[in-house]
């Protein structure tokens, strides 16, 4: 399988913090292991809700990265592909057909042969949670559609995260942009990758309607230690 991985950090929303944050240096144990590999396997078929919560430091934020920086490329929809499949076609048999070409036939012979055209890196988008509120509420009230035309964007994406879900307030209007954010997603049946560090429950208290529809996918405690501040020990 051929993996692409997003070209620029800050393209995918991702800062020099988490440069270093991969699968290949997750250290794996007993307690993470289970989470580790859903992750890997969501990131190679990124379907539905991915809620994982624990205490910070567990590791939440370093398997979200993973996640987005791992995502397998996409194949392109039918029509596009028939497309391409005619041009690449014409252009071999065009340049089968000119004397001094055969180099240049055989190369993209095998470039139609190798399939990699099939595919498109996946675009992926890392988005602090309160980010997305800040964002959000820039709008003007009255701007409704402005709020709907930025969701609309965010669901353009192969897969989002949103990272530190819980952090803030909960005061009427973030409930309901969050309200709006994850039942957009959950109609559109679109991937997100969502942290946090109060689990369903909690959150069930506080917007029923979020926890609810993230239930409908998959709802993952991450039970590892605080590896930030095991960090610092070890220094
Ligand atoms: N299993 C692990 N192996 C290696 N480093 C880890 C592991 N879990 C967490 N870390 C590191 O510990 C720090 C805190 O992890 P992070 O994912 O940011 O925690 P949080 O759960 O708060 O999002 C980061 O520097 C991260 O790279
Ligand atoms: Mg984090």
């Amino acid at each position: 399988m051929v993996r692409i991985y997003p070209g620029l950090l800050s393209k995918v929303g991702l800062t020099p913090l988490h440069r270093n944050m991969s699968f290949e240096n997750f250290v794996i144990n007993k307690r993470n292991k289970k989470v580790y590999e859903i992750s890997k396997e969501y990131s190679s078929n990124p379907e539905g809700f991915l809620y994982l919560y624990g205490k910070p430091g567990c590791g939440k934020t370093h398997l979200t990265v993973s996640i987005l920086k791992s995502l397998h490329p996409v194949r392109y929809p039918k029509n596009v592909l028939a497309e391409k499949e005619r041009q690449l076609r014409d252009m071999i048999e065009y340049y089968e057909m000119i004397k001094g070409m055969k180099e240049e036939a055989e190369r993209n012979r095998e470039f139609f042969e190798n399939g990699q055209w099939q595919f498109r890196p996946a675009k992926a988008l890392f988005l602090k949670s309160f980010h997305y509120t800040t964002e959000i509420s820039s709008y003007a009230g009255y701007e409704a559609k402005s709020k709907m035309d930025y969701i609309n964007s965010l669901m353009n994406y192969d897969c989002i995260a949103l990272d530190d879900f819980g952090m803030e307030n909960f005061t009427d209007s973030v409930k309901h942009y969050f309200y709006m954010l994850i039942d957009e997603f959950y109609t559109g049946r679109k991937p997100m990758i969502i942290t946090s560090n109060r689990s369903i429950v909690e959150i069930n208290k506080i917007i029923p309607g979020i926890a609810s529809r993230l239930a409908e996918g998959m709802i993952i405690h991450l039970d590892d230690i605080d590896h930030r501040i095991n960090k610092e020990r070890n220094q």
